[in-house]
């Protein structure tokens, strides 16, 4: 059985177990802020030396005084300093930079969600009918994690293998199919994704990158690929096909889940390689005594979405049992995140 590569140092986390009330407080409050600064462009700014908040404001078009506030509650919590009406970056600033897509996805993506808990756990808002995630700000936060985690390593699999056709499942805007084929001479691509908005935006990406008669956006369900004969083009072509963050989507229902990684070999019968990746639920127990940035978020959001997810040895069992070999475990990136490469056994 291949090993993972194991725990990478960055998995341990820096938020000690038990969390102080204190620390769980404040830590709620500088989410929102660092959100917000990202969100108003002051993080970028600040890259380039000291920040004139008034001038920053002015040229936004901004609340000034609701700029100072937050860059003083930023400064309170270690990650500026403000001197004479400007801001400068603390080295905090660079570690919260690497992982920004998390408070997109957290803060930005998922805050109704977690704010309404009680009541879902009531019974007075359901998931999905009157309380929903922010799914642009799930997507650019999934963006702003794979540039600055989990890119490199997908590129040193994709470097290793042969490839005229990639499919993408569950591909939301595209970005990294068009990617992948521009960095491939004569490669084609094409992102599948159930969103139409995502579609139209995967064909505004794939226009970005010039590749418009090499890769396409195609609205549809995996599902119906999977379990209703659905055709997308030439996508049972594909030698190699992918999926991200979607895996425990494609899982979600009980009664198809054993049948599912089956039928992607059947719906796929050239691949010679899947890429599957996903975050896992984190293993339970041990002694540590440390919590990573987002685990806990992920597990709680798909909970209280009513989204089963999955430890890495389910995954592999999975996979297993549906006639693939794992070729390798890659650890990648975010906690306790994985990529599968596997190929039909
Ligand atoms: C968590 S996002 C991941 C997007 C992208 N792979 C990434 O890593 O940034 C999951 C994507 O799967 C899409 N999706 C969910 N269910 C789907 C289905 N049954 N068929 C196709 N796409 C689906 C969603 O619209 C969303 O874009």
């Amino acid at each position: 059985m291949p090993q993972a590569a194991t725990l990478l140092p960055q998995w341990r986390g820096e938020a000690v177990t038990p969390l102080h009330p204190d620390t769980a407080f404040n830590g709620f409050i500088c989410a929102h802020v660092v959100h917000a600064l990202q969100g108003l462009g002051l993080l970028d700014e600040l890259d380039g030396g000291a920040v004139d908040l008034a001038g920053f404001s002015a040229a936004h078009r901004l609340d000034a005084d609701v700029v100072r506030a937050l860059a003083a509650a930023a400064a309170r919590f270690g990650y500026l300093e403000v001197r004479d009406d400007h801001a400068v970056a603390m080295p905090l600033i660079a570690d919260a930079r690497r992982v920004l897509g998390f408070f997109t996805w957290g803060v930005g993506g998922y805050h109704d969600v977690f704010a309404h808990a009680a009541a879902l756990a009531r019974g007075e808002r359901r998931f999905g009918v009157d309380l929903h995630r922010d799914e642009g700000m799930v997507a650019l936060g999934s963006a702003q994690a794979d540039r600055a985690l989990m890119r490199h390593l997908l590129d040193e699999q994709i470097a290793q293998l042969d490839f005229g056709l990639l499919v993408d499942l569950g591909a939301g805007v595209s970005e990294r199919v068009s990617r992948l084929v521009r960095g491939r001479a004569r490669s084609r691509g094409i992102g599948i994704d159930i969103s139409e908005p995502a579609t139209e935006l995967g064909r505004q990406t794939v226009a970005r990158y010039q590749l418009s008669d090499r890769v396409e956006p195609v609205c549809a369900d995996v599902l119906d690929i999977l379990f209703a004969g659905h055709r997308v083009g030439a996508a049972e072509q594909a030698d190699v096909v992918m999926s991200f963050m979607f895996l425990h989507d494609l899982l979600a229902d009980p009664v198809r889940r054993d049948q599912v990684v089956p039928r992607l070999r059947d719906a796929f019968p050239k691949a010679h390689t899947f890429l599957l990746a996903d975050t896992t639920v984190s293993p339970a127990g041990g002694d540590d005594d440390r919590l990573p940035i987002f685990s806990s978020g992920f597990e709680l959001a798909h909970a209280l979405m009513g989204v089963p997810i999955y430890t890495r040895e389910q995954y592999e069992r999975l996979f297993d049992a549906g006639g693939m070999r794992l070729r390798r475990t890659v650890a990648f990136g975010a906690p306790h995140t994985y990529l599968f490469v596997l190929e039909p056994a």
